[in-house]
């Protein structure tokens, strides 16, 4: 089995409908009155991108997205504001090398990861707070993206769509 795999069996993760696996793990019992109704405090998952499932298309949450680096990778996040600005972070195992151990999405802002070439797998956590609702979450599509941001298509392009129709 392949490590990604073997991670996969043991968290008993399932397929995302961003693309990669994910597991929640925890959820606060505390709820809050969030401008989108009542939520979790917060809540947080697992999510691993694998050789398998190597990309995390763009999505945007309402919430702020804390995310933590566990194992393999390093991952690469393209992120864009709400403004339009283009920013990339990468998760991995050394900030000696300009990589993060950790990295805060604020909500607003779009969202995809993927794996460079040659990466197995990248594992890490996420808290969500407020709690996920996945009513607070939209998903990007080529149309929508190619209105609000045509000057970054060539960097969209990839991450954009149905991942397991790819
Ligand atoms: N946190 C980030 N994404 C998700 C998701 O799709 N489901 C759950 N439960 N929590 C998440």
């Amino acid at each position: 089995m392949s490590p990604a795999d073997s991670l996969i069996a043991a968290l008993g993760l399932v397929p995302h409908v961003e693309g990669g696996h994910f597991g929640e793990c925890w959820r606060s019992a505390a709820t809050l009155a969030s401008e989108n109704g009542e939520r979790s405090l917060a809540s947080t998952i697992y999510y691993l991108l694998s050789t398998r499932a190597p990309v995390g298309r763009f999505h945007r949450n309402t919430s702020d997205i804390t995310h933590f680096f566990h194992s393999g990778g390093p991952i690469v996040y393209g992120l864009i504001s709400p403004a339009g600005e283009w920013r990339e972070v990468v998760l991995g195992r050394d900030p000696r090398a300009g990589q993060v151990l950790a990295f805060t999405c604020p909500g607003g802002w779009w969202k995809c990861s993927y794996l460079p070439a040659g990466v197995e797998h990248g594992l890490i956590s996420e808290v969500v707070a407020p709690g996920f609702d996945e009513t607070d979450r939209s998903l990007a599509d080529a149309d929508l993206f190619g209105r609000l941001f045509p000057q970054h298509r060539a960097r969209w392009a990839a991450y954009v769509g149905d991942p397991h129709e790819r």
